[in-house]
């Protein structure tokens, strides 16, 4: 006869909310990304948001009162999840807070998307996935640049083996804002200034835009195998503090990787792109043809050398059918009990990845994942 399993080794089951019934949401952490998350819940039909929570009480105030003025106002995470009836929460704390507050709250049973990186080191990141798959919630992490309805169908595209078999990826996220004063001055801003602070949890470049290139270059061409990674902090930052902040953070990452499949790739991220403000490209080719995104031309199209284009080296533009954003998909997987993506375990394997980055730096040696 066929033992039964025990309870414990169950699959937990994702609770379902139905079509009708309303999502009670909280957002912890109201700087400056918490106000997409609001803008995008807000237009998605059944969420409200009914509490918020930030250390900064004046700003957690002034953001409740900016997306509809009706959500409790905390200071304290353990306080909100005791006393506020909520049925998911958005992470959108700075980087070094993301394993400890979402720990929390999966231990309170609540589905939940959290901010990238999904941690600030590999066992805290699978220490979430492995606490998520335990709680049986939905769990997301925001790799937001999947939104991009061009990287959805490059990845059908090699997926269905349009490219051939891939061979050569060149992927980068280039930014300037340690240059340019578009986004503000970096030097008085906190926001910025945590940033480039490793005291303060932040894993530079790598960790901050790093994570969607990676991610980016990974879901179409498959799993990183081994990388090589070199790390810059540039000198005139280096050693230098500002107030309680030390400007020590990578700001400049190059990786040559190998993938599972065996093509090999360049990605490379930095904050010193003079010229771009916050730019991403992909290009990948295969034995049969290509494709390449430039997220600053176009969300919504990408470019394709295919068949007898292949010998003369000619492009042609295709559109992308429209995709819903990881706001609405993180509802819809509450409502439907069907994980989204990307979930936990996914943030972790790219957290991985950054890790072998560090590793790799140290030792300069290549690192196998
Ligand atoms: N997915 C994306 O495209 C994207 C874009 C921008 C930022 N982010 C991520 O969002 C997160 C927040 O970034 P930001 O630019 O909004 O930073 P921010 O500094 O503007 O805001 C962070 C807020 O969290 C609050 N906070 C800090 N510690 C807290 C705690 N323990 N409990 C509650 N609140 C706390 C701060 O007071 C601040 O108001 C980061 O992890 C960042 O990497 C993601």
């Amino acid at each position: 006869m066929k033992k039964k399993p025990k309870a414990s080794q169950k699959a937990p089951r994702i609770p379902i909310k139905t079509k009708d019934a309303p999502i009670r949401l909280a957002i912890i952490g109201t700087g400056g990304m918490a106000n997409a998350h609001a803008i995008e819940f807000l237009k998605t039909p059944g969420v409200r948001i009914v509490a918020v929570c930030d250390v900064n009480e004046q700003r957690a105030s002034e953001f409740a009162a900016k997306h509809g003025g009706k959500a409790a106002v905390f200071t304290d995470v353990a306080k909100l999840l005791r006393e506020a009836e909520v049925d998911a929460v958005a992470n959108v704390t700075p980087d070094a807070f993301h394993a400890p507050i979402s720990l929390q709250v999966l231990a309170a049973g609540k589905h939940i998307l959290c901010e990238k990186p999904l941690a600030t080191n590999y066992p805290d990141a699978k220490r979430m996935a492995l606490a998520a798959k335990k709680a049986g919630v939905v769990n997301m992490v925001n790799f937001s640049y999947r939104n991009a309805p061009a990287i959805q169908k490059a990845s059908q595209l090699v997926s269905e083996g349009k490219l051939g078999d891939i061979v050569h990826v060149e992927a980068n996220y280039l930014q300037s804002w340690l240059v340019s004063n578009a986004w503000g001055d970096w030097k008085t801003t906190p926001a910025w200034l945590w940033r480039l602070s490793t005291k303060h949890g932040s894993k530079g470049v790598l960790g901050d835009v790093g994570v969607h290139i990676i991610d980016f270059a990974t879901l179409p061409v498959g799993p990183i195998k081994s990388l090589n990674a070199r790390l810059k902090t540039f000198t005139e930052l280096k050693g230098k503090r500002r107030r309680e902040y030390p400007l020590d953070a990578n700001d400049s990452a190059l990786i040559q990787v190998e993938f599972a499949n065996g093509a090999l790739g360049v990605i490379h991220t930095t904050r010193w792109a003079t010229g771009y403000h916050n730019s991403l490209h992909l290009h990948v080719h295969g034995t049969k043809g290509a494709l390449r995104l430039d997220l600053d031309r176009s969300h919504d199209e990408l470019e394709v050398c295919l068949g007898a284009d292949v010998h003369k080296a000619a492009w042609k533009t295709i559109k992308a059918p429209k995709t819903p954003n990881i706001y609405q998909r993180f509802i819809t997987a509450i409502r439907t009990g069907e994980q989204g993506q990307p979930d936990f375990a996914r943030g972790a394997e790219i957290q991985k990845a950054l890790d072998a980055c560090f590793d790799s730096e140290c030792t300069r040696s290549t690192v196998k994942l």
